[in-house]
């Protein structure tokens, strides 16, 4: 695992997150490893509760928070990825200043460079629950634009890795990101993904460059819907939830 995230070419990741908010990441996951992640789901001991979306009208589909501690897979990306991504959330949080929102004065101070050390300032705030998860949809499935928040503590990249395969599994439910451009009509990102691929970008909002120095472009995430067959996918978000 560590060496397939090794091999991934984050010069370009970097600077596409820094371009446009997001990254693709190629297949880091073999078809075995979605299936086991994803055979998961039915076993709710591993998880510490279930949404049914329609419910609270955030879409139409389930998703379910693994409950502490988190499977070995889970855990092994959710902390390379972190360390991977703390050096682009500390440059992004360099240039959303002055004027930086409500985000907790700890994060002020910036990332550390460890998951641990990390969620170690989630847990001193109240935040303690683990957030990775698998969201489920089948056809006439779908998740609205939203932004993943649970406290005041955030940390502003997040990644989703696809464990269903397009086009065999499930069609439609394409990845959805909308940029939120002050004083500007909205732009949407449709991204088909393959078994084992991913999408990193931005929980909240990215910093974008401009005449007058750096600005903040709001974002959020949903999928469109699916039009046929079962969709999962896995989410790691690196803040723990209140
Ligand atoms: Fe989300």
């Amino acid at each position: 695992m560590t060496r397939r995230l090794t091999t991934l070419d984050w010069d370009g990741i970097e600077a596409s997150l820094d371009a446009q908010g997001f990254a693709r990441i190629p297949s880091i996951l073999s078809a075995e490893e979605c299936g086991s992640v994803a055979g998961l789901y039915n076993d709710d001991s591993r998880f510490r509760s279930r949404i049914d979306m329609e419910r609270f009208r955030f879409g139409v589909g389930e998703y379910k928070y693994f409950a502490a501690p988190v499977p070995a897979i889970v855990q092994m990306l959710r902390e390379e990825l972190y360390a991977r991504l703390a050096p682009t959330a500390n440059r992004w949080l360099g240039r959303l200043k002055p004027g930086a929102r409500k985000d907790g004065s700890a994060q002020a101070h910036g990332f550390p460079d460890t998951l641990e050390k990390y969620l170690h300032r989630c847990h001193a705030a109240g935040q303690q629950r683990p957030t990775p998860l698998l969201l489920s949809y089948s056809a006439g499935g779908y998740n609205c634009l939203h932004q993943d928040i649970y406290g005041d503590l955030a940390f502003p990249l997040q990644v989703v890795l696809m464990l269903s395969r397009r086009g065999e599994d499930y069609t439609g439910g394409e990845f959805l990101l909308v940029e939120q451009r002050p004083r500007a009509q909205s732009r949407g990102h449709a991204l088909s993904i393959d078994q084992g691929a991913g999408v990193i970008f931005a929980t909240r909002e990215r910093p974008q460059e401009g005449t007058r120095g750096s600005y903040r472009v709001a974002m959020r995430h949903g999928v469109s819907t699916v039009t046929s067959g079962a969709r999962m996918t896995l989410g790691i978000i690196f803040h723990d939830a209140r």
